[in-house]
This record gives structure tokens, sequence and C-alpha cells, in this order.
């Protein structure tokens, strides 16, 4: 493992280390030892956390997601208990619908674009205002809604 860590990382003083400190500081000093190094914070990696696993939902909810999975703004698609469900973060609170369009189901909404908390399908342009669930383009046809609440870190969707 030595020989591998100074193969890709480099010498403890060697010049890819003074590059590091030079640019990053002191506190990017590397030290080499045998054992592996820790592994990366999933933020540092860019990847979401996952849905708390300790978390006891509501009766009737479902745990969908860790809080921060979701940046204010984004939406994504879940699948749960056989449904899509389309969770967004619109501003710090947390909506959810069915995920497909009632244009032409099943186009996912969960992929669509979210602005000032209005979904638009990306494949013919419906809109939905997700609070309510109303269609926007054609009001007799909405969106199912479900009911969202937040235990510690995770997002909860009534199913
Ligand atoms: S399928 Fe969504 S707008 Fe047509």
């Amino acid at each position: 493992m030595g020989l591998l860590s100074t193969l890709i990382i480099g010498r403890q003083n060697g010049f890819r280390a003074r590059i590091r400190r030079r640019v990053f500081g002191a506190a990017s000093a590397v030290t080499q030892t045998d054992d592996p190094p820790p592994p990366p914070a999933e933020a540092a990696l860019g990847l979401s956390p996952e849905a708390p696993k300790n978390v006891t939902p509501p009766e009737g909810y479902e745990v969908v997601l860790h809080r921060e999975a979701l940046m204010p703004g984004g939406i994504t698609e879940i699948i749960i208990a056989g449904r899509a469900i389309a969770v967004a973060n619109i501003g710090g609170t947390f909506r959810a619908s069915a995920s497909s369009c009632t244009h032409a189901a099943p186009c996912p909404l969960g992929e669509g674009e979210l602005e000032d908390g209005i979904v638009t399908c990306w494949v013919h342009g419906w809109q939905y205002e997700l609070a309510t669930g109303e269609c926007l383009t054609s009001p007799d046809a909405p969106l199912t809604t479900h009911d969202v609440q937040i235990v510690g870190d995770a997002v909860c969707v009534r199913i």
C-alpha cells in the first residue's frame, strides 16, 4: 500500500507535496501510512447522503430521502411502494406528488424543470403547481399530491 500511495500521491516531502502545501496550505500535508485512508465524505464526492435508516416515519409515511439529498430548487423521482413520486425542495419546503405527467403518462415529472414551485414537463411543457397539484396547462388534469413530513434528517412522504 505504501508503494501504491507513493506512486499516486507522491512522497511526503516530494515535489507534489510541496505544490499541495503551497496551494492548499499545511493542512493538506499527506501522511503516508500502511493504513487505508478513511473514505471521503459523501458530500466531498458529490454524492447525495442516503435516506436515514434509523428513523421511524409517521404512520402511513415512508422515508424517501435524506433532507440534504435535495437542495432548494431540486426535484427528483423516487420509486417507493411501487409508485413513482416526484419530490421537490421548494425554498426549503419539501413537496411530493405523483411523478407521471397527466398529459401522457408515464413521463416523469421528477425529471422536469422546477421553478418557483412549478414543475414543467420536459416532453410537451405542461406545467403543475406542486403545492396543490393544480395543472396550469389543463385544469381538469391535476396531479395527486402527497403529504410530506420531516423527521430528523428524513423526508417522509405519505403513500
Ligand atoms: S407528457 Fe408531459 S406535457 Fe406531454
